[in-house]
This record gives C-alpha cells, sequence and structure tokens, in this order.
C-alpha cells in the first residue's frame, strides 16, 4: 500500500491505477479473513436449508447486487485512456498555465464517448462525441470537457434539459433515437433554429468518425487565457488528430453498428495495446479580450457559432499522446468525473450562458452518479498537487483528516493563509444588471449564416452525404408538419439542399431563400467554399 494523499502528509501517490484489492496470495473476505470455499453455501444437511448465517454467502451477494451505479444522463457510453501531454512553451506569451510550458509532460486521461446512447448502445450511431481530457497537472487538475463538434445545439444551458429529452428515447417506448432519428429531436431542432449548425454538422460525415483516434475535439466556448502579467485574451481550444479526421460512411456504420457495436471502444484499445498511439495537437485560436468579446462580427460567447481558421489560425501549442489502456473499466473509465470548472491558473472562464450552466451542472450529477461528495478521492479523480482542502466528512470518505480546526484563519492548526501565492484568482469583469430573456446581442438571433458557411464549404461527396443524411433521418418522422417544417429550416440555409432533402422524402419544395446575417467583417464575408476540410 503506498502513501495516502488523505492521511495527514496531504502528499499525492500520483497513481491513478493504485488498487487497494487483490493482496496477497488468499481469497478473502471483504474485511480480509481467508475463505476456504466460496462455491458451496453453508446447509443444513446436503440438501439443505441454506443457513442465514453463512456471513460470506450474505456479503457475496448484497455486493453483487449493488454493483451498478447510474450511468451517466448524457454521454453514459464511453471508452478511455490514459496518456501524456508535453507542451510546445508557444502559449507561455498568453497564459501562466504551468502545464503548458516548454517540454513539461503532464499525465492526462481521456474519454471518448456518444451522447444519447445508453451505457450498453452501439459506437458507430450518428451523434456528437464527447472529447473530455483530465490533465494532472503539477498546479491542480485541469479539465477540457469538449467534443468533436466545435459548437452546441443551444446558446442558454437552461435549455439542455429540453435538448436532451427531445434526443433520448421516447418515454413510452424507450425506443433509442441516437441511430435512426425520431419526432421529438426534428421537433425540438425545426422550432429552435439555433440548434441548425450542430445540426448540419451531426448530418455531415462528423456525425459518424471512423474512429475516436480519428476526430478533432473542440472546447467549443471561449476561455480566457491570463499571462503571467496579469494581461489576458481570449481562446478556443482545438485537438487536431495526428491520424487526419476519417469518417464512415453511412452503410459501413449501419453494418459496423450490427457487427460490432463496441467498434470504436476496440479500435482504441487494440491501437494502444499494439503500440500504435493516438496522438493529438493542441491548439489555440487566440483573440483580443475586447469590451465586447466578438472577434470580426462574431459573438464569442455564442456557443452555436465558430471563428472560422482563415480569421484565426489555429496555433499549436503541446501534444496529446495517448499511450495505456485503462486496467479497469469501472475503477476508470467509469468512474472519472470531468468538471468545465476545474481550472488552472492562468485559464479562466467567459460569460458564455452555456458554460455558466456547465459550471455548475457536473458536480451536481456526479454527487448522484457517484455517491455524495467523495468521488474526488477516487484513484482516477485524485489530483497530482498536494491537497490541502477544508471540506470534511459525508459519504465515502477515506481520508483520516488530522487537527481540531477545519476553518481559517484558525489558532489552533497552524492554519495557512487565505491566498497561496500563484492561487486561482479569478479575472475580475464587468456586470450588467440582471435580466431574463434574449438580452444577448443581435446576432444570437443568426441562425442560419454559419450552417450556410459551412454547407458551402463541403466538396460534392460531402454535400451528397449531408442530403443523404438529412433524408434518412427525416424519412423516420411520423408527423409530416415536423419534417415540413425542417425542410423550411434548410430552405433558409441553400435552397439546393432543401430541394434535395425534399425529393427524397417526396415532399414539395418550401418557398424561401438563404438567410445570411448581414453585419459581419468584410473579412468573414471571404471566407467561402474552402472553409473548412473535413478530411
Ligand atoms: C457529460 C461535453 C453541454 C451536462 C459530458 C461529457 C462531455 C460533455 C464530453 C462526458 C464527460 C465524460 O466523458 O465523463 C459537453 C459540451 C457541451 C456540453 C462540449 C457544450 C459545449 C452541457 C450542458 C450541460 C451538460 C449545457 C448542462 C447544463 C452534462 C452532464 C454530463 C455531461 C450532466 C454527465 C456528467 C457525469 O455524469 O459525469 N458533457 N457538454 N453538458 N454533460 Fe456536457
Amino acid at each position: 500500500r503506498g502513501p495516502d494523499p488523505f492521511t495527514a502528509t496531504g502528499q499525492p501517490s500520483g497513481d491513478t491505477t493504485e488498487t487497494r484489492a487483490q493482496g496477497g496470495a488468499y481469497l478473502t473476505t471483504a474485511t480480509g479473513t481467508r475463505l476456504p470455499d466460496t462455491d458451496h453455501s453453508l446447509k443444513a444437511g446436503p440438501r439443505g436449508p441454506v443457513l442465514l448465517r453463512d456471513h460470506h454467502l450474505r456479503e457475496k451477494i448484497t455486493h453483487f447486487d449493488h454493483e451498478r451505479i447510474p450511468e451517466r444522463v448524457v454521454h453514459a457510453r464511453g471508452a478511455g485512456a490514459h496518456g501524456v501531454f508535453r507542451g510546445y512553451g508557444s502559449a507561455a506569451k498568453v497564459t501562466k498555465a504551468a502545464f503548458l510550458a516548454k517540454d513539461v509532460e503532464t499525465p492526462v486521461f481521456v474519454r471518448f464517448s456518444t451522447v444519447l446512447g445508453s451505457r450498453g448502445s452501439a459506437d458507430a450511431v450518428r451523434d456528437t462525441r464527447g472529447f473530455a481530457t483530465k490533465f494532472y497537472t503539477s498546479e491542480g487538475v485541469f479539465d477540457l470537457v469538449g467534443n468533436n463538434i466545435p459548437v452546441f445545439f443551444i446558446q442558454d444551458a437552461i435549455k439542455f434539459p429540453d435538448v436532451i429529452h427531445a434526443g433520448k428515447p421516447h418515454p413510452d417506448r424507450e425506443i433509442p433515437q441516437a441511430q435512426s432519428a425520431h419526432d421529438t429531436f426534428w421537433d425540438f431542432v425545426s422550432l429552435h433554429t439555433e440548434a441548425t449548425h450542430h445540426t448540419m454538422w451531426n448530418m455531415s460525415d462528423r456525425g459518424i468518425p471512423r474512429s475516436y483516434r480519428m476526430m478533432e475535439g473542440f472546447g467549443v466556448h471561449t476561455f480566457r487565457l491570463v499571462a503571467a502579467d496579469g494581461g489576458t485574451v481570449l481562446a478556443k481550444f482545438h485537438w487536431k488528430p495526428k491520424a487526419g479526421v476519417h469518417s464512415l460512411v453511412w452503410e459501413e456504420a449501419q453494418i459496423v453498428n450490427g457487427v460490432d457495436p463496441d467498434f470504436h471502444r476496440r479500435d482504441l484499445a487494440d491501437a494502444i495495446e499494439a503500440g500504435a498511439y493516438p496522438e493529438w495537437e493542441f491548439g489555440i485560436q487566440v483573440f483580443p479580450d475586447s469590451p465586447d468579446q466578438t472577434f470580426e462580427g462574431i459573438d464569442l460567447l455564442d456557443p452555436t457559432k465558430i471563428v472560422p481558421e482563415e480569421l484565426a489560425p489555429v496555433q499549436p501549442i503541446g501534444l496529446l499522446t495517448l499511450n495505456a489502456n485503462p486496467a479497469n473499466f469501472f475503477a476508470e473509465t467509469e468512474q472519472v468525473a470531468f468538471h468545465v470548472g476545474h481550472l488552472v491558473p492562468g485559464i479562466d472562464v467567459t460569460d458564455d450562458p452555456l458554460l455558466a450552466g456547465r459550471l455548475f451542472s457536473y458536480l451536481d450529477t456526479q454527487i448522484t452518479r457517484l455517491g455524495g461528495p467523495n468521488f474526488v478521492q477516487l484513484p482516477i479523480n485524485r489530483p497530482h498537487a498536494p491537497v490541502n482542502d477544508m471540506l470534511r466528512d459525508s459519504m465515502h470518505q477515506t481520508a483520516v483528516h488530522t487537527g481540531v480546526a477545519p476553518y481559517r484563519p484558525n489558532s489552533l492548526d497552524g492554519g495557512c493563509p487565505f491566498q497561496a501565492p500563484g492561487g486561482y484568482v479569478e479575472v475580475p469583469v464587468p456586470v450588467e444588471a440582471a435580466a431574463r430573456g434574449r438580452t444577448a446581442p443581435a446576432s444570437y438571433a443568426d441562425h442560419f449564416s454559419q450552417p450556410r458557411l459551412f454547407w458551402l464549404s463541403m466538396s460534392p461527396v460531402e454535400q451528397a452525404h449531408i442530403i443523404a443524411a438529412y433524408t434518412f433521418e427525416l424519412s423516420k418522422v411520423f408527423e409530416q408538419a415536423i419534417r415540413e417544417r425542417q425542410l423550411q429550416v434548410l430552405a433558409r440555409v441553400d435552397p439546393y439542399l432543401c430541394e434535395q432533402v425534399a425529393l427524397g422524402l417526396g415532399l414539395p419544395v418550401p418557398e424561401g431563400k438563404p438567410e445570411v446575417y448581414v453585419e459581419p467583417s468584410p473579412a468573414l464575408s471571404q471566407v467561402g467554399r474552402q472553409w473548412p476540410t473535413t478530411g
């Protein structure tokens, strides 16, 4: 048994796979009493009855009865891997985060996931993929909880339960939505046209990745970076796979889901086991921290918008290599707990209203999922930096805290000062009077320019795939009114796209023309067919 990070020393062992099970040469009870027989219950005579006094029988069955924990409310299906991140030092001018300094190596754990399916669902469904990274830095844990699509369905977290309810199985039959879309999903996205951009990416080849190893990752929100001299910039995070971006075609995906529902999970584990370690370059797009937090007319607080790479190139700042499979799926991949609020000095959040809700949601849900607030003590969640908090007790507490005064300042335990040098300090930002409703700038209401930009950037083959995907998915929608409403949405993106999907569905082509927001900068209006590539 190694040093315990939660005893009086406060020093972490740094081993996320540390095991306290399976010590010694003999099978024992949970309390260490050796067991000569685990195959037969204690009976009064060879034909029974079985006796209640058989503690091992009761312990074994009781523990089994409670083996399952709730699956994640979203992103329940996933696969994880350990790795290492090496900073290039190129971000040092804009952030003081220690793990981004030149040649600093930081252990990481990454979990990839689908969003809507349950734990046992198939991998190659058409869906967004999660790309969550836990950096065990010397300054505490930094979690980048991103997706493989750079935008999100909604602009305000208060809509998150709604969009997920619309995408999850219908409550009557519990038939999953992820593989073939149904009425509630298309009802939602056709009524909430801010979802059009994310939905376009889902209907493109990005919605059916070939492999987790061949996906981009995006932090989606704009973050604020803080330099050593206190200067700030706004930034978006990107992961670029060294293996390139590749997708399945829909027919392949359907076959794969039947033949090998674990396709992505197997692919990741096999590649790592074979020593073909997947790699991603970490990069940032950097923008001035201007008072209006826009860049070239794009609102940086609107998570339904990207900033084209022609306008703000992605600058490489580090390399991620996944080089070890989890030893135990439950202990690591299932119990890992990411949180957008796990930040380190040099990285701060912005006022993106979607991010604000996430800052609340993750810890809240994990208290249910992982049975109380002490899951940070699980090996996979432990920071590799010393922990000295004043959080005490509660369920599953494994630390043996010492001292009598878990408050600061105190005059009994030699209490340390409130503010350690080099500590995490939120950047002060101006706030305005509270208001509910559409207080965001007008560009929040522009739901079609960027889906159109995305559509126009596609090659003819990619466009054909998008048309086929919309046609296939909408053909599963029972309510004709929903199909027609979605066709009207497509007419506002591009007439050809709309016409082709309408033809495929055998429905009349609705009137309509593309809606393009008219205030963007001259630079943005230059961004055309070349942007972006999907590989
Ligand atoms: C889980 C990404 C928006 C609530 C996750 C996971 C990812 C992710 C990658 C899986 C983490 C893992 O592998 O364990 C995102 C992204 C979002 C977004 C990129 C938008 C930019 C939201 C919003 C909410 C939310 C708006 C709620 C207001 C949750 C919850 C979980 C989750 C409850 C389950 C966490 C757990 O049980 O550990 N999200 N999410 N997400 N997300 Fe999000």
